[in-house]
């Protein structure tokens, strides 16, 4: 018995394979065999399914593997489904499976179940990638860095306060995570096809055996709530925009130009003409999956766009690009994780960076305002004005300020061993105290706050898996033992 019903004609082979979304549904199989098991018990439970029923169901949907997606002309896994289980059982007893449920709040609930999987699978990687960059911190966190703004030299800081800055926002993309996580992992179960059913469903019930926090309040928003996919690939997206700056960052310093670091070959490749090539590839894809994790996000607002409640064919639409979005950012934070692991900051290229390119000027200024008392504005346009002659003469800085010069409308008088140690990277380091800063002597504490957090975290997302698995187990071990009482 075919499961479309008597209502229409043949769809033309044509307009199925072109509205079927059995191509893409294959990653919720193993979900929407879960929802069929847990409906059922549930149906069962409450009454409206009689045991010897539930259980020849059970034991069809237990003994379900991997190829209950395989199979030609249907309109999607769901309908799938249950045509095979008709087929194998036949409809006195299969043709329970669909009683009460839609397709609408099935789908909903598959694809919030994989999306949980995928939000903690990109979360891992992004702690994998956070430890990455506390290690390097740990490991060479105290030697001086340049820091840039406008990609111009602006003022040294420590290589661990590069890292910090990199890993505090990745700290806020894992947060966002797991805060989007609490709307993900509720079961829209039960809504059936948008009002609700007069079938007793067991809705809280349904929820607890798929491991969900509770069901989706409202019937019509549960089927067709989809900011839950937008809210996952906007998270992503920002994940990726923090990942591009880091990867574009690996791409200039990795080069002659720069020379701060040296990537390691498993992350490069070379020229199939130039001999001498090492390209960043790895950080090159990275940086570029951002711009299509972007066109994911952009695909889903746009299909989801003034689309009328309550299900469209439309969202079907929607869900590949959830996936294609949230693997693309998982493999690019997992290949930069790695990336920053085996990297090796060069000191050479750093320390020549930072020798005579005014990056402590602003260290000067302030001596200014300490000690000759001028005001802030003054002490800077007269260092500006020593910086210009420093350029136009070639005469080092530290040298134009030792000695008598004017700042505020006044004479200063800057010793020779005063100017060279106000300018020097690592005193200007160690004169920082304000929080926050890149002072050396802070680099142990704020490593020290960083890896607790960074544990309490990896403690949150696995504390995410624990529940889910656990649940897992029981349904199963319930459609097992149900499935047990068919007779033979
Ligand atoms: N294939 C659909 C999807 O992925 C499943 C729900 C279809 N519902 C329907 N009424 N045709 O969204």
């Amino acid at each position: 018995m075919d499961v479309r019903g008597r209502r229409l004609r043949k769809q033309s082979d044509d307009s199925l394979a072109f509205t079927s979304s059995l191509g893409s549904d294959r990653r919720l199989g193993k979900w929407v065999v879960l929802v069929n098991m847990a409906h059922m018990v549930s149906l069962f439970e409450e009454g409206e399914v009689d045991r010897a029923t539930a259980a020849r169901c059970l034991r069809f949907l237990e003994a379900a593997g991997p190829d209950i997606a395989e199979g030609p002309g249907a309109e999607d896994i769901h309908q799938l489904v249950e045509q095979k289980a008709v087929d194998a059982l036949g409809v006195k007893a299969a043709g329970f499976l669909n009683y009460g449920k839609s397709r609408n709040d099935q789908v909903a609930t598959a694809i919030r179940m994989e999306a949980r999987m995928d939000i903690i699978g990109l979360a891992g990687a992004l702690l994998e990638l956070q430890r990455a960059l506390l290690d390097v911190a740990r490991r060479d966190g105290k030697a001086v860095f340049p820091g840039y703004t406008h990609l111009q030299r602006a003022q040294p800081v420590t290589l661990a306060h590069y890292c910090f800055a990199h890993f505090d926002a990745f700290g806020r993309d894992v947060d966002r995570l797991l805060q989007l996580y609490e709307r993900v992992n509720l079961s829209p179960m039960g809504a059936a096809a948008l009002g609700g059913t007069s079938v007793r469903v067991g809705r809280a019930r349904v929820a607890e055996a798929l491991g969900f926090d509770g069901p989706v309040p409202n019937a019509m928003d549960a089927v067709s709530g989809r900011d839950f996919v937008v809210e996952s690939l906007s998270c992503a997206t920002m994940a990726m925009l923090d990942l591009s700056s880091l990867c574009e960052e690996l791409v200039l310093w990795s080069s002659k130009e720069f020379g701060f670091v040296e990537l390691a070959d498993e992350h490069s490749a070379s020229s199939s003409i130039m001999p001498q090539k090492k390209n960043p590839v790895a950080a090159e894809i990275a940086r570029a999956k951002a711009g299509s994790v972007i066109g994911s996000l952009t695909a889903v607002c746009a299909i989801l766009k003034s689309l009328p409640y309550s299900y469209n064919l439309d969202l079907q639409e929607a869900t590949p690009h959830l996936w294609r979005g949230l693997d693309d950012a998982t493999a690019s934070v997992e290949v930069v994780g790695s990336m920053v692991a085996r990297a090796r900051f060069s000191k050479g290229p750093v320390a020549e960076s930072i020798r005579g390119n005014f990056s402590t000027a602003t260290a000067l200024a302030n001596y200014l305002v300490e000690k000759e008392g001028v005001s802030f504005r003054e002490a800077h346009a007269s260092v500006g004005g020593l910086v210009a002659r420093s350029v136009k003469t070639g005469v080092p800085l530290e040298e134009l300020a030792s000695g008598t010069w004017e700042a505020g409308g006044r004479k200063v008088r800057v010793r020779r061993k005063t100017a060279t140690a106000v300018l020097d990277p690592a005193n200007f380091l160690s004169e920082i105290s304000s929080p926050g800063g890149a002072n050396p002597s802070a680099v142990a504490a704020e490593i020290q706050k960083r890896s607790e957090a960074l544990a309490a975290a990896e403690r949150s997302v696995s504390s995410l898996r624990t529940p889910l698995e656990a649940s897992e187990r029981r349904l199963r071990g319930r459609a097992r033992e149900m499935s047990k009482e068919v007779k033979r």
